[in-house]
C-alpha cells in the first residue's frame, strides 16, 4: 500500500464532501426540509462496517438518519452475495423501492453498492432492468461515495463505478458508530483462500492487512471515546500481517490491542482452521480481555468433502484444534458454520458432519443450504445434490445443532459474570440485555442508565438460548 497516496486520497473526498454539502444546502434550501438517508446492510460484519463508513460520509455531506426506508431522499443498499437468496431479496427490495419513489418521492435516489455489484451480470442486470437505480458501486471504493454523489447530482443518467480490485486501503474518513460503546475494527480486507464454493475471493479481492500502527492509532482513539469493546474484522484473521513488509502475526496484534486502555473486550472474527497456530491459542488463554468465543467455521465434517472445498484440513484436525483450545481456555465458547448439500456429499459424509457436531457440542452454528456461485470451482462439480435430500439433512442438522446449543449454553447458571449492557429490552422496559463474554445473550432488571457499562450478573435461569440474570451489587 502507498500510504501517501492514500492521505491524498483521504483529502480529495474531504474536498468532495464540501462540494456535496454545498449541493445539500441548497435542495434543503428549495424544499423547505433536511434531506434523509437510509443505509440498508446485508450480509456480513465487513458490510456492516462498511455501512457505518457509507453513514458517516453522508451524514458529513448533510444528510440526516432515516430509519424507515420509504421516507428517505437517498436509499443505498450494501449488498451480499455469498448465496444466491440474498440476490433475490434485493431484486424483490428494488422493485418495491420503485413503487415507492413514483408514489411518494420522485426525486428519492437509490444507490446499489456492496458484493452483488462486484459481479458483472448483476450490474448488467441492474443497468438493463432496474433504470431508476442512480448509484453503483462495488466493494473496493466505498471511500469514494461523495465523489460519487457529487457526480449523480451533476451528471445525467446512471452513475457506475465498479473497480476489479485495488491494493489501496484509504483511511480517516468519517464513520458513525451503531453502538458508542463497542465497535468494529477491520484489520484486513480480501480473502486468499479460494475455498471452491465460495464468491468472496472474487468480490473482495485479494488478502491486504493494514499496519498495526494503524490499527492501534484507530483503537486507542475508540477507547478515548468510550469505546470498551472492539471486534478485528477480517475474512481470515489468523493470517493476518502475513504479507506486511515487517510481517506481524495475529497473535501479536491481539496482544497489543488487549493492551490498550480503556479497551476491556477484544474479539475477533473470522478464524480459519487451517491458519490456527499454538500461539493464539495461548494468547487467548493468557488474556483475560480476549473473549471466550471463538467462531470456527467448519463447513463439513467429511475430510473428503473438506478436500473438495479446499479448506487444507481434515476432519480430525478440526477436531484437535477444538481439543487443544477447549484444553487452554476451558470455558470457551465455539460456532461454527456448516454447509450441507455441497456438490457429491453423500449420506456417509452428512453423518460425518453430524458426528462433529456432537463431539464438538457447539453453542450455536449457522447452517446454510449450499448455494451454486457463478465463477467458483463447485459450480461446474459433478453431483449437485438433489434440493429434497438437501432439505432433509439441513433439517436434521438444525434440529441436532439447536437440541445441542440449548444443552450447552445453559451451563453457566448460577455464576455471577459480567455483562456488557448493550440496550433497553424491546419486549420490556424494566429489562436491559447485554453479552457475556462468551457472546451468550443475557436479559436482567435495570435501567438504560446501565448501556454500555460492564455489570456483574448473576445467571439465575437458562432460556436456551439467552440468560434471565440479577444484577449483583
Ligand atoms: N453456499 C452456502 N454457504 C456458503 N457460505 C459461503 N459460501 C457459500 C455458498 N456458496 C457460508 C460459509 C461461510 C459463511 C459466511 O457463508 O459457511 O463460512
Ligand atoms: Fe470464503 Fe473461504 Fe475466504 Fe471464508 S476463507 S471468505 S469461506 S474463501
Amino acid at each position: 500500500m502507498n500510504r501517501a497516496f492514500s492521505t491524498d486520497e483521504a483529502l480529495r473526498q474531504r474536498e468532495y464532501i464540501e462540494k456535496v454539502r454545498a449541493i445539500t444546502l441548497e435542495k434543503e434550501k428549495r424544499l423547505g426540509r433536511k434531506l434523509r438517508f437510509h443505509v440498508e446492510t446485508l450480509g456480513c460484519q465487513m458490510n456492516a462496517k462498511d455501512s457505518e463508513k457509507l453513514s458517516g460520509i453522508l451524514r458529513e455531506i448533510g444528510y440526516l438518519e432515516e430509519e424507515r426506508e420509504e421516507e428517505a431522499d437517498f436509499v443505498l443498499y450494501n449488498t451480499c452475495t455469498v448465496r444466491e437468496n440474498a440476490n433475490l431479496k434485493i431484486y424483490g427490495r428494488l422493485g418495491y423501492l420503485h413503487s415507492v419513489k413514483k408514489r411518494k418521492n420522485p426525486e428519492m435516489k437509490i444507490g446499489i453498492c456492496g458484493c452483488m455489484m462486484q459481479e458483472p451480470d448483476e450490474v448488467q442486470a441492474i443497468r438493463e432492468k432496474y433504470r431508476f437505480v442512480s448509484l453503483v458501486f462495488g466493494t473496493h471504493n466505498i471511500f469514494k461515495l461523495a465523489e460519487l454523489m457529487y457526480r449523480m447530482e451533476t451528471e445525467e443518467g446512471m452513475i457506475i463505478d465498479v473497480w476489479e480490485g485495488t491494493d489501496e486501503i484509504v483511511e480517516d474518513l468519517p464513520a458513525i458508530r451503531k453502538y458508542s460503546f463497542k465497535s468494529g475494527v477491520n484489520i484486513m480486507y480480501g480473502c486468499n483462500n479460494f475455498c471452491s464454493y465460495c464468491i468472496v475471493p472474487y468480490v473482495r479481492g485479494r488478502e491486504r492487512s493494514r499496519l498495526p500502527e494503524d490499527i492501534l492509532s484507530e483503537i486507542r482513539a475508540l477507547a478515548e471515546d468510550g469505546v470498551k469493546e472492539v471486534m478485528l474484522l477480517g475474512q481470515n484473521v489468523n493470517s493476518y500481517g502475513k504479507t506486511l513488509e515487517n510481517p506481524v502475526s495475529f497473535s501479536e496484534l491481539l496482544r497489543r490491542v488487549a493492551a490498550v486502555e480503556g479497551i476491556e473486550r477484544v474479539r475477533f472474527m473470522t478464524s480459519h482452521p487451517k491458519d490456527l497456530s499454538d500461539e493464539l491459542i495461548a494468547v487467548i488463554a493468557e488474556n483475560e480481555k480476549i473473549c471466550r468465543h471463538f467462531h470456527l467455521p467448519l463447513q463439513s465434517g467429511s475430510s473428503r468433502i473438506l478436500e473438495k472445498m479446499n479448506r487444507h484440513y481434515t476432519k480430525e484436525q478440526y477436531l484437535d484444534i477444538v481439543r487443544r483450545l477447549r484444553e487452554a481456555v476451558p470455558d470457551i465458547s465455539i460456532t461454527t458454520d456448516i454447509i450441507v448439500g455441497f456438490p457429491g456429499e453423500t449420506e456417509e459424509d452428512f453423518l460425518e458432519t453430524m458426528d462433529v457436531v456432537q463431539k464438538v457440542r457447539y453453542d450455536s452454528a449457522f447452517t446454510f443450504i449450499y448455494s451454486k456461485r457463478t465463477g467458483t470451482p463447485a459450480e461446474k462439480m459433478p453431483d449437485q445434490v438433489p434440493e429434497d435430500v438437501v432439505k432433509d439433512r439441513f433439517d436434521r442438522l438444525l434440529r441436532e445443532v439447536q437440541r445441542i446449543g440449548q444443552e450447552v449454553s445453559g451451563r453457566d447458571v448460577g455464576r455471577v459474570l459480567p455483562v456488557l449492557v448493550e440496550d433497553v429490552n424491546r419486549q420490556d422496559s424494566t429489562m436491559v440485555s447485554g453479552r457475556l463474554s462468551n457472546n451468550t445473550l443475557v436479559h436482567f432488571k435495570g435501567s438504560n442508565a446501565l448501556t454500555g457499562t460492564i455489570v456483574p450478573v448473576k445467571l439465575v435461569e437458562s432460556k436456551g438460548f439467552y440468560y434471565i440474570g440479577e444484577a449483583v451489587r
